[in-house]
């Protein structure tokens, strides 16, 4: 028997992973989001044995439901995948406090602490994936709380990887550019925020595809997956250009700044 923790499983990124584990052999699942219905279409789709933990991670109580199915069932996790996100455009002051500090709770908070009460169930060889993005690796204006959340999950993910290594347990970042999944049409649903044209968010990457190679990645136990042509063109400007240059070329594939001026 082996088991999965997957966060963010009703959809994307989460629901992929799922799949793509399950090909692997994985034949137990936990799936943690708030949405119930398609939890557990995921879990009849695949034929597997799942438990749906029903949870919102922007909030403590959110988090608790985990802890305490772990603490009951005191499981063996062989994979925990931290998907669950979500990310908002817009400039710092038209986003609302409360969106603010759930982008925080979620992105970071809740992969941190999710993350930290896991490893004492996993064992030699248990794998550990979070969500970093193409959009960690420098600064993004107008998508500030979200890609500076990145940068933290990046970082944290290969101080841990580092730490428990001595365990036999690895952990692998995943940046992957702009994938085809529902997270796009939720960080644009705000009407008239700066945010880039839908055209300099093409081509988007196929959300199959991006797992196998996460997956590939996550086996060979590397600390961080760029995925997409253009994605790692993008990871190696960053290493060579200074931030000023990187983020001016971000601000040319914007729109709706002239709403930034109103302001
Ligand atoms: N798509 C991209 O272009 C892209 C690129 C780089 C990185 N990423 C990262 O990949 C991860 C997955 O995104 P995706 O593309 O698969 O988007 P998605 O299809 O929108 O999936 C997001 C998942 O996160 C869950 N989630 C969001 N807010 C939550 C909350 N408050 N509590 C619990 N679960 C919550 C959603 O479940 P419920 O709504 O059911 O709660 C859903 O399962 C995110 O961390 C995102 O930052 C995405």
């Amino acid at each position: 028997m082996s088991l999965a923790i997957i966060t963010g499983a009703s959809s994307g990124i989460g629901a992929e992973f799922a799949r793509a584990l399950c090909r692997e052999g994985v034949d137990e699942f936990w799936f943690v989001a708030r949405r119930r219905e398609r939890m557990e279409k995921l879990g009849e789709e695949l034929g597997v044995k799942y438990k749906v933990i029903v949870a919102d991670l922007s909030d403590s109580a959110g988090i608790a439901n985990l802890r305490a199915t772990l603490e009951c069932e005191a499981p063996k996790v062989d994979y925990l995948i931290n998907c669950a996100g979500f990310g908002s455009f817009g400039s710092f002051d038209q986003l609302a406090e409360g969106e603010v500090a759930r982008m925080i709770d979620v992105n970071v908070k809740s992969t941190v602490l999710i993350t930290h009460m896991t490893v004492p169930y996993m064992k030699r060889g248990s794998r550990i994936v979070t969500m970093g993005s193409g959009s960690c690796f420098t600064p993004l204006p107008y998508f500030n709380i979200y890609s500076s959340g990145k940068v933290f999950v990046l970082h944290y993910t290969k101080s841990l990887n580092y730490e428990l290594k001595r365990y036999g347990i690895r952990a692998t970042c995943f940046c992957p550019g702009w994938v085809e999944t529902e997270f796009l049409g939720k960080a644009t649903a705000h009407e008239n925020v700066t945010r880039p044209r839908p055209s300099a968010m093409k081509p988007l990457l196929n959300c199959e595809k991006v797992v196998r190679g996460c997956m590939r990645a996550v086996r060979r136990g590397r600390t961080m997956y760029v995925t997409g042509w253009y994605t790692k063109l993008q990871h190696l400007l960053f290493k060579l250009l200074p931030d000023p240059i990187l983020t001016r070329l971000w601000l040319l594939m914007l729109e709706n700044k002239d709403e930034e001026k109103k302001l």
